[in-house]
């Protein structure tokens, strides 16, 4: 009997740096909660990074999304532009900010916001009034605009800053999955007002799990220090004048952070390499595209991904059903979010570019630690899928 291959993940985090030693200083010394030298540094090193007002470190990228959302004075009653094609967690933000998602088409190219869609909406399907920027259709006040970073590559960011800030509105970078990121040579993650960054534990760096919110203005850092420990106001007494939030990232999840972002060059390097043999694995291949690169853009390569044309009866689905036979793990886009019952989707049949992404787009395993083998074994499986197809007839 032959032994089965080796599982090989999406995603696994890379923990050969100085995690061990840095969580150890917490054990020893007694600072394992909230607040401690970690999350300091690890703010200090994200101010200097991304040329920040401030920092503040948080439980998760959902929980810095939703502060973001606060600090751009999103409340009630109110729309934020948000791309369809995303994981879901920067819409559920707007709505715990008490907001409601507007959702816009992806760019066919880098499969980023469409910033050519975004101003088409601003510009007529809304109208400036004294309230602001209003949404024709729902009478609702547009306040801020959300890009993502989908799968790591940066969006067209100075198009969608300059048609956001046209409309006075303000711009939220979604940067959770592109740390480590460069567009048109600057670090992804503060190219608007604020940006938001994930340490989840399938992301290039991790803490476990934790976020940072990234300000240009040091007095919304503050702000956002305040709000994400309770908004406490006399700390002695316990007077609070509003509903803050439990979001702290803890000393030990900070601790795990600071390490792996010291390392975040060689952690960049790693999956862009991986990205780099995938690219050259398929260049040949029929009906197989691997994601492409904008020439403004160096993406981290967070998620190598592919797009698979449908040819005779073979799709992207039936190659995830390969993959999955042969113990690789591969992922299809998420659900366009214009779709996603959470968000009260829609069934119609509309030309969504995001669609046909959802439908083609396959993310295969990227961690740096992948061989030289383990990449010739799913390029392997991708290539003989992809000549074999053609004789299967349609379903
Ligand atoms: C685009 C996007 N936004 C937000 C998040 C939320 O980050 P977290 O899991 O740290 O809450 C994620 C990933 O999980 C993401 O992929």
């Amino acid at each position: 009997m032959t032994a089965e291959p080796p599982y090989l993940p999406l995603s696994e985090p890379s923990l050969q740096g100085r995690e061990l030693e840095y969580v150890t200083d917490c054990i020893t010394t007694g600072w394992v909660s909230s607040g401690g030298a970690f999350v300091t540094r690890l703010e200090e090193w994200a101010t200097e990074y991304f040329g920040a007002g401030g920092a503040v470190a948080v439980s998760s990228g959902t929980a810095a999304l939703h502060t973001a959302l606060l600090l751009a004075g999103v409340g009630h009653g109110d729309e934020v532009v948000v791309p369809t094609l995303t994981f879901i967690a920067p819409a559920n933000a707007v709505r715990y900010a008490g907001a409601s998602p507007v959702f816009i088409d992806a760019e066919p190219e880098y499969w980023q916001l469409h910033p050519a869609r975004l101003e088409e909406f601003l510009v007529k399907r809304c109208r400036r009034e004294r309230a602001g920027v209003v949404d024709l259709e729902t009478g609702r006040v547009v306040k801020a605009v959300l890009p993502v970073n989908v799968l790591g590559h940066p969006c067209d960011m100075d198009s969608i800053v300059a048609v956001a800030h046209a409309a006075g509105l303000v711009v939220i970078e979604d940067a959770t999955e592109s740390l480590g990121s460069r567009y048109k040579g600057r670090p992804a993650g503060l190219l608007g007002d604020y940006g938001c960054v994930s340490f989840n534990g399938n992301k290039i760096a991790t803490a476990g799990g934790g976020g940072l919110v990234v300000t240009r203005d040091s007095q919304a850092a503050e702000r956002a220090r305040y709000l994400t420990t309770q908004a406490k106001d006399d700390p002695l007494e316990y007077v609070h004048r509003e509903v803050g939030f439990n979001y702290r990232l803890t000393n030990v999840q900070a601790a795990i952070g600071l390490a792996q972002v010291e390392r975040l060059d060689e952690l960049v390097a790693g999956r862009r390499w991986v990205a780099e043999q995938y690219r050259e694995a398929f260049a040949d291949v029929p009906g197989v595209e691997f994601m492409p690169e904008a020439p403004w853009a160096r993406s981290n390569r967070w998620l190598s991904a592919i797009r698979v044309r449908p040819v005779g009866g073979g799709d992207s689905r039936s190659l995830l059903r390969v993959l999955a036979e042969h113990r690789v793990e591969a992922r299809p886009l998420w659900q366009p979010l214009h779709r996603s019952p959470a968000h009260g989707g829609t069934t119609d049949g509309g030309d969504w570019i995001a669609d046909r992404l959802n439908r083609e787009v396959l993310c295969l395993p990227s961690s740096p630690s992948l061989t030289d083998e383990d990449i010739g074994r799913v390029a392997g499986l991708v290539s003989a899928f992809a000549r074999e197809r053609g004789r299967i007839r349609p379903t």
